[in-house]
């Protein structure tokens, strides 16, 4: 896979983008995908060891003066606040926003009430914190500009298992999709929205501090990284990202029979319900066979 080097208006040398949680994983890959395409980058990060040794390899990729590295707790508006000052003190402009940062601390629906609460401080507020401070500046700016929300699939089809960061997620791609509408309808503005759902990827979240080498069922960082940016330039608002396990037409019916829940009006999750099971494994099986 790779980026066609063609003449995006937001995507290109000179510009400017923010990468929040851009100290690991899917952050880190796009910080570095950005440095490389020319971009200024600035990157923010809790983490702030990491983030500081990843300053130093854009630094040499892109220059030191196109690289800004700002220590950042998403969570806390009066950093996310401060954050913008330095960006815009910095090179007066964000073209691409990448709300990235986020956390999968496990919340049951009747357990870990402080994880619920870091989860959305993080995963909803840390976007919201940074769209309420970056979007009003952003919508000034002459230039087009862009905004990628990192959702998940998870808050798309809920699987059992996290209820705290699937809620989180489901409302990414609910605010996200506000978001895009609101930007669509106001006159002359040039800022358009992505919601960002990755596969599984080989990252701190998902294993990749404890394990040595990727899973062959996922896609490595940069691969996602890769078909984002491929999928940003196309223009698509839902940017769902393959792996080696899931291709995309699995998605879609996983996405259509999670739907058909409400609108056929069956027990909620029904795909994992016993009762389901056979009706749920035929449709994706004469699902697969219709769409190949
Ligand atoms: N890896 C996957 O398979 C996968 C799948 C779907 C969605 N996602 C989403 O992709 C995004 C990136 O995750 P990743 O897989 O690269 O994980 P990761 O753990 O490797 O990276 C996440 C980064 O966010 C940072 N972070 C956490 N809290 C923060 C805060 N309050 N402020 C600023 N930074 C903070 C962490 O320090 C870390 O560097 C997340 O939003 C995650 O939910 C990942």
């Amino acid at each position: 896979m790779s980026v066609a080097d063609d003449l995006h208006p937001v995507l290109h040398a000179g510009r400017v983008a923010l990468v929040t949680g851009a100290a690991s994983g899917i952050g880190r890959a796009a910080a570095l995908e950005f440095a490389k395409q020319g971009l200024k980058v600035a990157i923010a990060d809790v983490a702030a060891e990491p983030l500081h040794a990843l300053g130093v390899v854009l630094a040499k990729l892109v220059g030191e003066a196109n690289v800004l590295v700002v220590p950042t707790d998403v969570a806390q508006i009066e950093e996310v606040v401060r954050l913008r000052d330095r960006v815009y003190e910095a090179w007066g402009e964000v073209a691409v926003l990448m709300n990235n940062a986020g956390i999968g601390n496990l919340g049951t629906s009747w357990d870990g009430i402080e994880n619920w609460r870091k989860v959305f401080d993080v995963n909803l507020f840390g976007i919201v914190n940074v769209q309420q401070t970056f979007v009003p500046s952003m919508i000034h700016q002459e230039n087009p500009a862009l905004v990628i929300n990192t959702g998940s699939k998870q808050g798309i089809t809920n699987p059992p298992g996290n209820a705290a960061y699937n809620a989180s997620k489901a409302a990414v791609k609910s605010l996200t999709e506000g978001l895009a509408h609101e930007l669509r309808v106001k006159a002359n503005c040039n800022v358009t929205a992505h919601l960002f759902i990755p596969g599984w990827t080989f990252t701190g979240l998902t294993g990749a501090g404890k394990a040595t080498e990727k899973p062959a069922g996922a896609w490595s960082a940069e691969d996602t990284v890769l078909y984002m940016l491929d999928k940003v330039r196309a223009g698509e608002f839902y940017i769902l990202v393959p792996d080696n396990e899931t291709k995309r037409e699995l998605d879609q019916l996983r996405i259509m029979w999670g739907a058909a829940d409400i609108a056929e009006g069956r027990p909620a999750l029904s795909r994992w319900h016993p009762n389901y099971k056979a009706l749920y494994e035929e449709y994706i099986r004469e699902g697969l066979a219709q769409l190949e």
